[in-house]
């Protein structure tokens, strides 16, 4: 044991060096959360973690959501984390949209030439431990939000850019339960610049706070 200590020490003293940190796990998860898979971001998913451990503890109310779900290895967390609630899932699951992407290079944003056209429904479906919880809203958003009506306790929106990202928070902050959270992915990310003016353009305007995080993606978090 003694060893094992001296070597994780050593380990973690040369990953220090280059600037990469070892961490230890929550130690308080509740038997849900315990089914979490590893990660390659730890702190977006122990912070998801904890935030759902509020929502649920408190019993908040509401449907969970994902706005921009590529191939669904964030959403299959949000289902299995929040088992009981319906999870809405919005995505062309064609990639970025062409209008979107001439607004990222009018404004300097992004070049908007990631490809994300490479999954389907039932590639996402396939992934779900609660499969039936699911509704699949494909297609161009917010035009595939119009006929919901619902509130939520948390919603994760990670379309990297602007337009969807700032339409997102204008269509689920009005839908958000007291106590929920809304996750914005890409705050803090330079490669997606949108992302953090999108934030800063909707809070500015409605005088809302939000508390930026140490994840890969630099994600922002927003309740209420
Ligand atoms: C970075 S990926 C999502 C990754 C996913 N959340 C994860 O963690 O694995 C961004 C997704 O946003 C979607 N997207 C971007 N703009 C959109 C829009 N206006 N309407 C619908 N989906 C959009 C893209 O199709 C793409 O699948």
């Amino acid at each position: 044991m003694r060893l094992l200590r001296f070597l994780l020490y050593k380990i973690s003293t040369m990953l220090f060096s280059q600037a990469l940190y070892l961490t230890k796990s929550l130690t308080y998860k509740k038997d849900a959360l315990k089914k979490l898979p590893l990660s390659a971001d730890y702190i977006r998913d122990s912070t998801l973690e904890l935030c759902a451990e509020q929502i649920l503890s408190k019993k908040i109310v509401g449907n969970v959501a994902e706005l921009g779900v590529y191939k669904g290895d964030f959403a299959k967390k949000i289902n299995l984390i929040f088992m009981d609630k319906k999870l809405y899932l919005f995505d062309t699951f064609e990639g970025f949209a062409t209008k979107d992407i001439n607004i990222e290079k009018e404004k300097m944003f992004s070049d908007g030439s990631q490809n994300f056209s490479d999954t389907s429904i039932e590639l996402v479906k396939n992934k779900m431990k609660y499969p039936e919880n699911c509704i699949f809203k494909k297609g161009y958003f917010p035009e595939t939000a119009s006929d919901i009506f619902d509130k939520y306790c948390f919603v994760s929106i990670d379309t990297d850019l602007y337009e969807p990202i700032y339409q997102g928070l204008e269509f689920f902050y009005p839908k958000l339960e007291c106590g929920g959270y809304i996750f914005i992915h890409d705050f803090n990310n330079s490669s997606y610049s949108g992302a953090k003016q999108a934030v800063i353009d909707f809070c500015t305007k409605y005088n809302i706070g939000y508390v930026p995080i140490s994840d890969v993606g630099g994600t922002a978090i927003i309740t209420k």
